[in-house]
């Protein structure tokens, strides 16, 4: 990326550090988050070798701390998409804090830092269509439904996944947020 930090009103995301890795395992350890993530439950070793991954200049993820406890309660993915000025962005947050609008407002402060700071043109999105609240945070950013994939993805016992994806252009965001 590399992100230092970025403050919103009730959010910390800031670069990954080594220590998080047990955080991270607490909620990417439970199958429940992570039905949608391809990979499935994180291994104690998984979520290390997460965290060192996104730890300097080549990381994907950021961290996202919730300020009034200094907790790590999830994390985003941001980074480039196959071409250049476009980024991919998602979400995973512990079970306990969900619906209380955190990815939403870590996604609208990874959205403006990518087109003000990054000078990105799209950015893209995408989730299993069962995932609602996934899908849900998208279309509150303002991002448009462009694709509906048929059975895209391979799934294990002969299964197939659909796939939705969204994107936003930086015309579309500045239009809708007035700058
Ligand atoms: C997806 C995820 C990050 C959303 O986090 P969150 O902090 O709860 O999201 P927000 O509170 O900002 O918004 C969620 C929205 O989905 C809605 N929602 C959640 N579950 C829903 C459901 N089953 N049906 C309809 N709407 C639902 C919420 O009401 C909210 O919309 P609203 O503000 O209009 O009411 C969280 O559910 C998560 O970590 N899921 C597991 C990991 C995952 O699947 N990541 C995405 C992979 S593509």
């Amino acid at each position: 990326m590399p992100i230092d930090t970025i403050d919103t009103q009730r959010l910390r995301l800031r670069a990954f550090q080594c220590n998080d890795w047990q955080a991270v395992y607490d909620y990417t350890s439970d199958p429940a988050v992570m039905v949608y993530i391809p990979e499935g439950p994180f291994t104690p070793e998984r979520a290390k070798a997460f965290v060192t991954d996104n730890m300097g200049e080549h990381a994907r993820a950021v961290a996202v701390l919730l300020k009034t406890v200094n907790r790590l309660i999830g994390h985003m993915m941001f980074h480039p998409w196959f071409v250049p000025q476009t980024n991919e962005i998602g979400w995973v947050f512990h079970g306990a804090y969900h619906g209380h609008g955190y990815a939403t407002e870590a996604a609208v402060a990874l959205v403006h830092y990518g087109f003000d700071a990054l000078h990105l043109h799209r950015i893209i999105a995408t989730c299993q269509p069962q995932n609602v609240a996934s899908w849900r945070v998208m279309e509150k950013l303002g991002m448009r439904r462009e694709a509906h994939f048929r059975q895209c993805i391979r799934r294990p016992e002969n299964q197939w996944w659909d796939e939705y994806f969204y994107a936003l252009l930086e015309e579309e965001w500045f239009k809708a947020n007035g700058t």
